[in-house]
């Protein structure tokens, strides 16, 4: 069928070599693993953990941390595999529209919006929170704004706003304004884990695992549907707490994959990008593990804060000044996650506006600055709208699911890659296929079986607007099926 024609590799390549759609190659393996870091290291660790800890996996937070970084890692191993074979701008996107075909091509990028646009405006939204309660500790308090009885939260816009100016003006300067702020990032994780070592009280560990407990937060649309299918009363704690966990804490490593999404930007992907994505997701985890250890060490898991769990545990061992460098280190860690995340929706976009499946104009590279100013704007604007109005919190497992299924795809699609298309070069190669790639999918698939039944409500009403709109658009516009533009022709499926 037409809707499945798949786009050669070597189109693909072809096609970076546009001029006037032509990204320019800046970026070093070392660029890439402070981006990856850059972007993972968030919401996930200076937010999630607390109240994944006090509401569903107790001390043993740290172990749903390790069972998301092993999905993940698996998931790394898939990627890696794929972005050093095609090197294209459009990541998850660009690997299925070469092995699966242009429709579902078209599922991955509309899912990656899930991922990447509402993810960056979730984390807008908390950085803007933690924006506040530093302003509200020097003794200022933002007014509220209102519009049609709606609260605007401009402080969200505002950061994203900045955030699209940088973006515009090019990757390079956008990676330098990174680099300073992943510093200071690692710098107060690393703080959170040594001092908080000192306040370490060996009595909140036990019991490392609390027994299941029947819980109001996970029921009904809110219960798993892992356990809403198979009948298991949702209970919060105990090993089936440390997976429901593991589902949601997996927020905190997303970002690894968009590190992917700089490969036409990498100026020697094939070495480079498997040791970009590898390396930030390693240390990320590592870090991941110490802190939640550190901070369940430090306080009764159920006392744990909700919005500032890593601050409010130093406050309540008496360390005032700790938190407020923590706070700090939050706003700026946060920061460069909203830009990432706007980074790879800008080039998942550009990839999908150049292969005509959006209107192909706004796939024009800036001349002077060499970035897809266009397309950066309207992810700009679309990022901005959502941040300020929408409290976001619980849409971060409509972000996981959007992530987990395009890692789904993207290990499969390792498979077929390697037997549609044995002779490419491939440099970095995913090891165990098609074991490993198979055991990824299904832990993806595990943990998406993890998260509520209403987030798969909402990702299925998601994916059936992406049909409509590929159907009214990008199925009549499409280049690789020669329809372009201005004249389309009858398709025939
Ligand atoms: N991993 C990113 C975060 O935790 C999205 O904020």
């Amino acid at each position: 069928m037409e809707i499945f024609r798949t786009k050669t590799v070597e189109q693909s390549i072809r096609d970076t070599e546009e001029p006037e759609h032509q990204l320019k190659r800046r970026l070093s393996a070392v660029d890439l693993t402070v981006f990856g870091i850059g972007v993972i290291v968030g919401t996930g660790i200076f937010v999630l953990t607390g109240r994944v800890a006090r509401d569903t996996a107790g001390p043993a937070v740290a172990l749903s941390f390790i069972i998301a970084g092993i999905v993940c890692g698996l998931a790394a191993l898939c990627y890696a595999e794929f972005a050093s074979t095609i090197p294209v701008a459009g990541s998850a996107y660009t690997f299925a529209f070469a092995t699966l075909g242009e429709f579902p091509a078209w599922i991955i990028g509309w899912d990656l919006m899930l991922e990447m646009a509402l993810a960056g405006a979730v984390v807008a939204v908390g950085w803007s929170g933690y924006f506040n309660s530093l302003l509200n500790t020097i003794g200022v308090n933002l007014p509220k704004f209102e519009v049609l009885g709606v609260e605007v939260n401009y402080p969200a816009m505002a950061i994203v706003a900045i955030l699209t100016v940088v973006l515009t003006l090019g990757i390079k300067l956008s990676s330098r304004v990174n680099l300073t702020i992943v510093v200071i990032k690692v710098a107060v994780i690393i703080l959170v884990i040594i001092a908080g070592l000192f306040f370490i009280n060996p009595t909140h560990y036990t019991p490392f695992i609390p027994s299941p407990e029947p819980t109001a937060a996970v029921q009904g649309l809110d219960a798993p549907l892992i356990q809403a299918l198979f009948g298991i009363t949702p209970v919060a704690y105990g090993v089936l707490g440390i997976f429901s966990a593991a589902a949601i804490v997996f927020f905190a490593f997303i970002g690894f994959d968009i590190v992917a999404t700089a490969a036409e930007e990498t100026i020697n992907p094939q070495r480079d990008l498997p040791r970009g994505i590898i390396g930030s997701l390693a240390i990320c985890t590592f870090l991941y593990v110490a802190v939640s250890l550190v901070v369940v060490g430090m306080q009764p898991y159920k006392q744990l804060s909700e919005d500032a769990p890593l601050a409010d545990a130093f406050r309540a061992v008496g360390q005032p000044w700790i938190a407020s460098l923590i706070s700090i280190g939050a706003i700026a860690g946060l920061t460069t996650v909203v830009m990432i995340l706007m980074l790879g929706q800008t080039r998942v976009l550009f990839a999908m506006c150049r292969d005509g499946l959006l209107p192909r104009v706004l796939s024009k590279v800036h001349p002077k600055y060499g970035t897809p100013a266009r397309i950066t704007v309207v992810v700009g604007l679309v990022t901005m709208l959502l941040s300020g109005v929408v409290s976001l919190s619980e849409l971060a497992e409509l972000v996981n699911i959007g992530t987990l299924f395009a890692f789904v795809v993207v290990s499969a699609g390792v498979v077929i890659l390697r037997k549609t298309h044995p002779e490419l070069h491939r440099a970095f190669r995913t090891p165990l296929v098609p074991v490993l790639p198979i055991l990824s999918v299904l832990a993806c698939l595990y943990l998406m079986m993890n998260l509520p039944v209403i987030t798969w409500l909402r990702f299925f009403l998601w994916m059936i607007i992406g049909v409509a709109v590929y159907f009214c658009y990008g199925y009549w516009h499409s280049r690789v099926r020669g329809w372009r533009g201005s004249a389309p022709k009858q398709p025939s499926v």
